[in-house]
């Protein structure tokens, strides 16, 4: 018995493999994040994300050029302060390392969208994500109060220049108070990029080395969602956009591949990934000993994000990937 269907006839030749491709990954999708640390001339590389670097301002400002350069269409800003307290002081302060670095970057590159993550965890004395009631030791962040210093945050980062702003925190509300406080402020036209599906996840480990920003106490599984859960991630994105969300994220995003593609189909807004830190570090471990084909997997990964129904891929391989895509 011969086959009647024969599908390898159109995989015959790489013409015609292009001819019937269904999906493209392009530079245009890519959004690369950034660390800014105090100081000038600090580049410091993290421990458990090789080729990921802590950079003082003047270094973000070089790298944004690299990144603008590479046609990398945007960049995600996290800082680290000099000092952390309860009230997260560095996050609203105008003069917080998001603020600055967002100011000197859209000074130097224009045309480079600059996208600053809006979330507390960095700034916190002990790491969480919003206020803790005096002497919690559990770590459950108290909502509402949180909302008013969110909503100081975006607004004093879209003042800097930042060009869309991403709440990261996952509290119940944030981008309704969010969207209120940017309004009020003038800043209508802003953005907001809401990580709509976020999840309670082990693969965000590194990116706590890079961020210096670990729970000192407890965990954040009273905020991110429970890994088990995929209905509740249409709950939650149903409300932000009801609330007002521009864009929605899934992170992270490997694991989550049937989030991505939930999402996609129950909304109409553009749905971004999050190729998270620990995501990329697997790779770069096992591409440092010399276990797999680091570019190869790469983009292979990055077009999964795609064909699930991404459209923007936040990733830390976001350079390389520009490279590659190029060569
Ligand atoms: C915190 C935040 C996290 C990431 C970005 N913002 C994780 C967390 O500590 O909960 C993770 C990014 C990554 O792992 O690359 N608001
Ligand atoms: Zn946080």
């Amino acid at each position: 018995m011969f086959p009647t269907h024969r599908p390898r006839r159109l995989r015959k030749t790489a013409p015609l493999r292009r001819m019937v491709r269904e999906n493209v990954l392009t530079t245009n999708d890519l959004i690369y994040p950034l660390f800014a640390v105090p100081g000038t001339g600090v580049a410091n590389e993290v421990r458990s994300m090789p080729g990921v670097y802590q950079l003082s301002i003047d270094k973000i400002v070089e790298e944004a050029k690299e990144v603008y350069d590479l046609g990398i269409p945007s960049i995600i800003l996290f800082g680290i302060p000099e000092d952390k307290d309860t009230d997260a002081t560095g996050a609203w302060h105008d003069c917080g390392m998001v603020q600055k670095a967002a100011t000197a970057v859209k000074e130097a590159v224009p045309d480079l969208v600059v996208i600053a993550d809006t979330c507390l965890c960095e700034y916190t004395s002990h790491g969480h994500c919003g206020y803790l009631e005096v002497g919690d030791l559990t770590g459950r962040v108290l909502n509402d109060p949180t909302l008013e210093l969110l909503k100081k945050t975006a607004v004093s980062q879209a003042k800097a220049g930042a060009d869309i702003i991403a709440p990261s925190g996952m509290m119940d509300g944030f981008v309704q108070a969010i969207r209120q406080g940017l309004d009020e402020a003038g800043f209508e036209e802003t953005p907001i990029l809401s990580y709509a599906a976020k999840y309670a996840s082990s693969y965000y480990g590194p990116f706590r080395d890079a961020a210096d920003s670990a729970p000192q106490f407890g965990d954040r599984r009273t905020y991110q969602m429970d890994p088990a859960n995929a209905r509740e991630a249409l709950k939650e994105i149903e409300l932000d956009i009801a609330e007002g969300a521009d864009m929605l994220m899934v992170k992270p995003a490997l694991a989550y591949m049937d989030i991505i593609w939930r999402v996609k189909e129950a909304s109409n807004l553009p749905v971004a990934a999050y190729n998270v830190s620990g995501e990329y570090s697997m790779v770069k471990a096992a591409a440092l000993n010399g276990w797999i084909d680091e570019q190869r997997m790469v983009l292979e990964t990055l077009m999964g994000f795609k064909r699930a129904g991404a459209d923007l891929i936040l990733t830390y391989h976001a350079k390389d990937a520009a490279r590659w895509l190029q060569g």
